[in-house]
């Protein structure tokens, strides 16, 4: 028996060390990208229809396209075409996670609507089968699914969980996006001259991570993209200032951007650098949260 309606939430995430190398023959960067999930999250509900379609609400909804373009509605046509049967569902994504901020908002739409539409047809995939179609989907993607904290490595898809304490996190949501490939060919332009190592994992940062010591973390953090985000948008310069000077302990680019975020001690310098950010008009919003939270949930099938 299939279900009338089912609702999956997803995690955003931040990446607290992200190394790139030289780009791949097929384009891609390879990666060692550590994930951890923070609890802002977007809910996406699957229902019955007689075609595929896609509404979003929530604060930055006019920015998400309801298209094939969307990694909601792409993932319940691959798994659809996986199983022979029509993608038809309506897909409503309940929007919290900041659009094109480099927070994963987009994967995790992908990761919840897969969940969904598996629930809502009855179809039981392997798990292995679904990390499969979040793998092409993106490369963020099966970390939305899994959650928790975790090493990425190939272009990002090839998950190792880590473990993690937690963390206190605000984060600086910039106008407008930016765009990942954008910031990966800025990426290439910037070190074109430079011998890139196998990017690995920091085990001082591991170590940190497993310790919950945020001092430990916040020496630790590191974001290869940074410099190409900032490239591409000098302001966010000005964003991480105002951060430090508030007294986070850690200030980077979040992914690819725009948003960046704060690593702060507690709850209470979470509030002062929010207020700080806030007051700086450096950024459109701010938002605090916590580290690591679950992956993809069913909430009601
Ligand atoms: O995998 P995903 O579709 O999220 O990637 C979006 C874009 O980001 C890719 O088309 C590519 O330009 C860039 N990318 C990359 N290396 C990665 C992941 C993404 O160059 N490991």
């Amino acid at each position: 028996m299939s279900a009338a309606a089912v609702t999956v939430r997803a995690p955003a995430k931040v990446n607290v060390q992200l190394a790139v190398g030289a780009p791949r023959p097929d384009g891609f960067h390879p990666l060692a990208n550590v994930f951890l999930a923070v609890s802002l999250h977007d809910e996406v509900t699957a229902t019955p229809a007689g075609s595929l379609t896609v509404t979003c609400s929530g604060p930055d909804a006019g920015q998400v396209p309801l298209d094939r373009t969307n990694l909601a509605a792409r993932a319940a046509e691959l798994l659809a075409a996986r199983h022979g049967i029509a993608p038809d569902v309506h897909l409503h994504i309940a929007k919290d996670i900041p659009v094109a901020g480099g927070m994963a908002g987009g994967s995790a739409d992908g990761a919840a609507a897969l969940l969904a539409c598996d629930a809502l047809w009855g179809l039981n995939t392997p798990r292995a089968e679904l990390l499969d179609i979040c793998a092409e989907l993106g490369s963020d993607v099966p970390f939305s699914l899994v959650g928790g904290a975790a090493l990425g490595t190939g272009r990002g898809e090839v998950l190792t969980p880590v473990e993690a304490g937690t963390f206190h996190w605000v984060f600086a949501v910039a106008d407008g996006g930016l765009s990942t490939p954008a910031v990966f060919r800025e990426f290439d332009r910037l070190t074109a001259d430079a011998a890139l190592p196998a990017p690995q994992a920091d085990p001082a940062l591991l170590a940190a991570l497993r310790s919950g010591d945020p001092d430990a973390l916040a020496a630790t953090v590191a974001n290869d993209l940074q410099p190409a985000a900032l490239s591409l948008r000098p302001q966010l310069a000005d964003t991480l200032a105002v951060g430090t000077g508030a007294g986070a302990l850690a200030a980077l680019v979040s992914g690819s951007g725009p948003t960046t975020a704060f690593l702060v001690r507690d709850e209470e310098s979470a509030l002062k650098v929010a207020a700080a950010l806030q007051a700086s008009a450096t950024c459109r919003t701010t938002r605090t949260t916590t580290s690591p939270a679950p992956g993809a949930t069913v909430l009601t099938a």
